[in-house]
């Protein structure tokens, strides 16, 4: 996210570096990846479950860290001195400055504010919502350096950040597409928000999408100029949402455009890579490896089973990514115990929360794995069945030896339900993950890989939004 475009921009203006930081393994571990696999992988088959006893204190704490969450997430929203409809990305004003309204972050934060008002309506929080469209539609129409709907971020004042950054980042306006459409539907009634406001606002987003989807911009995390999965991934929503909400099929046909690009990210090494076509920012992310392709899945697949959470090459792609991150942080080393690894945004990261030096843990990222599981798990119940592939067969042996490419698990059959159980509980050991970093609730954007502390901006307004989205998936509901 926020990075430090200074960096990105330096390295736009070097002629092409050809280095290439290689992703370390660890170097200061010895200990066999395998063998620090969290409890889940390897025992599941004989003891699915923690004891209930750690069930049950799990489940109290993800009810209190909710709460937290909400209250901690409503407090960057109309901060003092700010224009309404701001949402801070976190209350730090320095070291570092987040004290921004990112599209990306108010488009994804406000999500979980719909969620808020639909599992419990006040007219606070219907506020908040027309708030934020009042926020945005202004945005809009102010003028950004990249003369675009991408800018990326906007100060309390309304008006568009014009310093050095990572420009376009044209995942922005499929995200506010998206959150339009959601408050539209909640707030319905409204028929002059509807209609007078909403609606235009969402067309503008949309034809911009149709325009710019196969150019390059700038990733999620604001590094680096590419094609990328996570983005393709919001506008092809974004599209398909609006393609009825708006009920104009051209936006359908751009999405299935947008499909079949998708279709290519997944590649021979067994996993999606997340970005293609790079022509700028850093160059060292050589893996392909990134959670933002599961939080990808969790914000913008359609339950179509296509990339969705429970979908073989999302979860072949996140037991990747789990362990890439194995043996990178200190503080995994205890991993194993009923509690995750600590996950990142991706190995070769170097941004540690206020410049670049080593990177850390992030909770939305570890959070990332415990509501694709759980969203993983509702899909299959819905769905009646899980069927293993090749792509999904090495995930799902961590939890049944004699999983194989066939094997077809059917809803309510004993097999299913240990599995189920054995999946849920390896989930879970990402939210024990954050209770571990989250001291006194709490939650900033990164957590030190080596002591565990709080690293980062204070109160990072996205991490109690993804802790509220995946408390509601480990509650049976996930989010919209
Ligand atoms: C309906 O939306 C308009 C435009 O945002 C707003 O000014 C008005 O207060 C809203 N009305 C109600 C009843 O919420
Ligand atoms: C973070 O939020 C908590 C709860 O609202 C508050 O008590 C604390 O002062 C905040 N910390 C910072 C640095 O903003």
């Amino acid at each position: 996210m926020k990075l430090a475009s200074l960096a990105a921009t330096l390295l736009l203006t070097l002629a092409t570096p050809t280095f290439s930081i290689p992703v370390e393994p660890a170097a200061e571990s010895s200990s066999d990846a395998s063998s620090a696999v969290p409890s889940a992988t390897s025992s599941a088959a004989t003891s699915p479950a923690p004891s209930s006893a750690t069930d049950s204190e799990l489940a109290s704490w993800i009810e209190e860290e909710t709460a937290f969450s909400q209250k901690g997430m409503v407090a960057n929203i109309n901060p003092e001195g700010a224009v309404t409809g701001f949402i801070a990305a976190s209350p730090s004003k320095d070291q570092p400055d987040y004290f921004y309204a990112w599209t990306r972050d108010s488009s994804l934060v406000i999500r979980s504010v719909l969620h808020m008002y639909n599992t419990s309506p006040s007219d606070d929080t219907a506020g908040l919502l027309e708030d934020y469209v009042t926020f945005q539609v202004n945005a809009m129409g102010q003028d950004t350096v990249c003369d675009c709907l991408g800018e990326p971020k906007f100060n309390a004042d309304g008006s568009s950040y014009t310093g050095a950054w990572g420009r376009p980042q044209n995942d922005g306006p499929a995200e506010r597409a998206t959150a339009m459409i959601m408050i539209a539907d909640a707030l319905g009634s409204n028929s002059s928000l509807v209609e007078d406001t909403i609606k235009p606002a969402v067309k503008k987003d949309l034809d911009y999408i149709v325009g710019v989807w196969s150019t390059p911009c700038f990733d999620l995390w604001e590094e680096i100029s590419s094609v990328s999965f996570f983005t393709l991934m919001v506008m092809r929503r974004g599209l398909t949402d609006g393609a009825k909400f708006l009920g104009d099929d051209s936006y359908a046909s751009t999405a299935k455009e947008i499909e079949t690009k998708l279709d290519t990210f997944f590649t021979d090494k067994g996993y999606i890579e997340a970005s293609q076509d790079r022509d700028g920012g850093l160059d060292y992310k050589t893996s392909g490896l990134d959670t933002s392709t599961l939080i990808a899945a969790n914000l913008a697949s359609l339950g179509d089973g296509f990339y969705t959470p429970g979908s073989d090459k999302i979860l072949a792609t996140s037991l990747a990514i789990k362990n890439s991150f194995a043996d990178l942080y200190a503080i995994n080393s205890d991993a194993g115990d009923g509690i995750s690894y600590a996950i990142g945004r991706y190995p070769e990261d170097k941004y540690d929360g206020v410049g670049n030096s080593e990177a850390n843990p992030w909770f939305l990222c570890t959070l990332a794995f415990a509501e694709t599981y759980y969203r993983a798990i509702n899909e299959w119940k819905s769905a009646g069945s899980i069927e293993v592939t090749d792509a999904s067969a090495a995930f799902f042996q961590q939890f049944d030896s004699s999983a194989a490419a066939g094997t077809t698990y059917k809803a309510d059959s004993d097999e299913f339900n240990s599995l189920v159980a054995a999946v849920a509980a390896e989930a879970d050991t990402y939210f024990a993950r954050v209770k571990k970093h989250a001291v006194d609730n709490a939650m900033s954007e990164q957590f030190d890989r080596d002591s565990g502390e709080e690293v980062g901006a204070k109160n990072l307004t996205w991490s109690y939004a993804a802790f509220i989205t995946a408390s509601a998936a480990y509650g049976g509901s996930p989010a919209a």
